[in-house]
Parts: C-alpha cells; sequence; structure tokens
C-alpha cells in the first residue's frame, strides 16, 4: 500500500483523491517527520472534499475547522503532552460531524486502538529533496481506502 510521489502537486494529487473517498467519521492519522509532506498532503484531501480554502498548520491552535459539505478538522498534535488531552479538544464531538486528519496523530494511536476507534494511518517519508514514499498502513479502514483507490 505504497504510493511515490515526485513533487509537491503529485503529493496533493495523492491527497485530492483519498480525500474525495473519505467520509463523516473518518480519522487519519499522518505520520512524518518535518517538511514530510503532511499538510501538503491535507491541502489535497481538502481539495478533495470541495474545500478550497488555503490549509496551513494548525499548529498554535491544535485544530482548525474547514467548511465544507462534510467539514474538515485539521489537527496538530505536535505539541500535545498527554493522549487524553485529543478529548478536551472536542475530538468526540469532532467526529460525528465530519472528517478528522491528524499530524503527528501516533501519539494518540495506541490509545485510540484501545478506545476502539477505527482509524486510516498514512506514513509520508522524505527520500529526495522533491521526493516521497506515501504509506497507508495496514489497519482495517486503511485496507478498504487502498480497495477504493485501486478500483
Ligand atoms: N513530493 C513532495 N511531496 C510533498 N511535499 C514536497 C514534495 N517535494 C517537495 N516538497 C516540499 O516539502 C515541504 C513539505 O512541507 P509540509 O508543510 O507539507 O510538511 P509537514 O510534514 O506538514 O511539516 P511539519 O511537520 O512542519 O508540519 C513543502 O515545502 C513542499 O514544497
Ligand atoms: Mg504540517
Amino acid at each position: 500500500m505504497e504510493f511515490k510521489t515526485n513533487s509537491k502537486a503529485e503529493t496533493m494529487e495523492l491527497g485530492k483523491k483519498i480525500g474525495a473517498l473519505l467520509k463523516s467519521g473518518d480519522i487519519l492519522i499522518l505520520e512524518g517527520d518535518l517538511g514530510a509532506g503532511k499538510t501538503t498532503f491535507t491541502q489535497g484531501i481538502a481539495q478533495g472534499m470541495g474545500i478550497n480554502d488555503y490549509v496551513k498548520s494548525p499548529t498554535f491552535t491544535y485544530v482548525m475547522e474547514y467548511r465544507g459539505k462534510i467539514p474538515l478538522y485539521h489537527f496538530d498534535l505536535y505539541r500535545l503532552k498527554d493522549p487524553e488531552e485529543l478529548y478536551d479538544l472536542g475530538f468526540e464531538d469532532f467526529l460525528y460531524q465530519g472528517v478528522l486528519v491528524m499530524e503527528w496523530g501516533s501519539m494518540v494511536e495506541k490509545m485510540l486502538a484501545e478506545d476502539g476507534f477505527d482509524y486510516i494511518k498514512i506514513s509520508l517519508l522524505k527520500t529526495g529533496e522533491n521526493t516521497r514514499i506515501i504509506h497507508i498502513e495496514d489497519t482495517p479502514k486503511g485496507q478498504g481506502l487502498y480497495k477504493e483507490l485501486s478500483l
């Protein structure tokens, strides 16, 4: 379940395809180092969801809401100290309203699994100045997404 991109535009394009397949209640964990392309990928997801606002990293606010037919809640959990804080941010309320994309989401992955939430996890790896490997992890929802992408 791996894709290679050779430019920012290609990463956005893949995000756009995935964004078009996401449904309300979907949780997408994004993993990858600084500059790997998590925000770029999220910009594509927003486009795929029909949201044309400019998506930027929500680092100082933890979560940004983008209004669309389905709302997009874009989290940046880099500064989260304890996974449980996710609940204080209103995570469950957002879940019933839209799609949740979480940069640095690995931090809450174990807790989400223990609490019975299924999620998609996508990791981005910088392999060169303009090249990235984008990997959809083998979770049940990730498998479903991969199948839909391959159709
Ligand atoms: N194939 C590619 N895919 C994505 N971004 C690319 C690619 N090639 C080059 N880039 C550049 O890499 C940078 C990715 O930045 P971006 O903000 O998306 O990363 P990030 O993972 O969100 O970083 P942070 O951890 O700081 O939030 C951009 O400057 C983009 O132009
Ligand atoms: Mg970012």
